[in-house]
């Protein structure tokens, strides 16, 4: 079954990112046939700043081959134009209402006069990354429901009046770590771009600076035996903990206190990340590598979504 993913280098990659979608897609990797890749157009749908964007991609690509991604088809988004391409035919058939009503949209641009017109169509753009690739599964966290949603209604409709040209995608999502919260603000997502970089962990932060997020993580003034329980309404701070524990192979039971809690996080954390790491620094002096595995796979990608472009072309009209 052909799987697809991409993550967006809009800042430095999170654990959100990495129980979220990095190792469900690993996961799948080695089965099935999987095409994984680094979205750098949609980066810049939001203010950016074109070196470091470079910076970010590098960055990301590296990180992508340390999670061990490889046994995938590996590639950065805008090395194959038939993305863009794609996008347009759709936003030939998607619908203005339909955007309107994304949430991204809705929180991160409308009000904003100078919001970029690709912030509009974005999930547009997202959803030719998919349907370029005829993928049936696409593992992601949960905050990408409503633009998978969106891609299989235009998938739908798209085959209706012009023909069957596309599959129509499932979105899959991890049982644990689906949706990872901000340390510090624990009822918003732990995301690349928060202000405030002390709530997040990212992929590559040293073991101390794990340990130091973790230990400020906010949790709240109960002192019962069973404080450290899930329950998301009242306490999400210490559900998260727990959330993210569990999400790294170690179990709460047992815990009483917050300071063991968050040893034990910031234990399993920093096992979870250490073999990344160690991968990271060897790929980083070998950027040659790096490099020869995201050509490659541009390559394949490049030749796999080519007929199914032609076949969106032919349907709609053109050619
Ligand atoms: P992005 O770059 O925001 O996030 C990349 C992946 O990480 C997941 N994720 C999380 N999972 C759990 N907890 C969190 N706090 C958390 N934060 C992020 C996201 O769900 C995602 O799976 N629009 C996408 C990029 C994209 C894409 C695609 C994804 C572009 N084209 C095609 C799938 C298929 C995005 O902004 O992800």
């Amino acid at each position: 079954m052909t799987h697809l993913s991409l993550l967006k280098p809009t800042g430095h990659l999170t654990l959100g990112n990495h129980l979220g979608a990095l190792r469900p897609m690993r996961e799948q990797a080695v089965d099935d046939v999987c095409f994984y890749g680094v979205a750098d157009l949609h980066a810049l749908t939001v203010a950016h700043d074109p070196a470091r964007l470079r910076i970010l991609v590098r960055e990301m690509t590296t990180l992508l081959l340390a999670v061990g991604l490889e046994p995938a088809t590996l590639f950065v988004q805008s090395h194959v134009p038939a993305h863009s391409e794609l996008a347009y035919l759709l936003e030939c058939t998607a619908h203005t209402g339909e955007l309107n009503r994304m949430i991204q949209f809705k929180e991160k641009g409308r009000s904003n006069p100078a919001t970029r017109a690709s912030l509009y169509t974005y999930p547009v753009l997202m959803a030719a990354d998919i349907l370029l690739y005829r993928a049936a599964r696409v593992p992601v966290g949960d905050d990408q429901r409503q633009h998978v949603e969106l891609t299989r209604d235009l998938a739908l409709r798209f085959n209706r009046e012009y023909g069957e040209v596309f599959t129509v995608p499932e979105i899959v999502t991890p049982a644990a770590g689906a949706r990872v919260m901000d340390l510090q603000y624990p009822t918003t997502k732990m995301g690349k771009s928060h202000e405030n970089g002390a709530g997040i962990v990212y992929l590559l932060d040293p073991p101390d600076v794990v340990r130091r997020k973790v230990a400020r993580a906010v949790t709240d003034s109960d002192t019962g035996p069973d404080a450290v329980r899930r329950d998301r309404a009242t306490k999400p701070g210490v559900t998260n903990l727990v959330d993210i524990l569990e999400a790294c192979g170690g179990s709460a039971e047992g815990i009483t206190s917050y300071g063991a809690l968050k040893a034990a996080v910031t234990d399993a954390v920093v096992d979870e990340l250490a073999p990344v790491q160690r991968r990271y620094a060897e790929l980083a002096a070998d950027p040659g590598r790096v490099d020869s595995v995201f050509a490659a796979g541009a390559a394949r990608c490049r030749e796999v979504t080519a007929p199914v472009l032609e076949a969106a072309r032919i349907a709609i009209g053109l050619g």
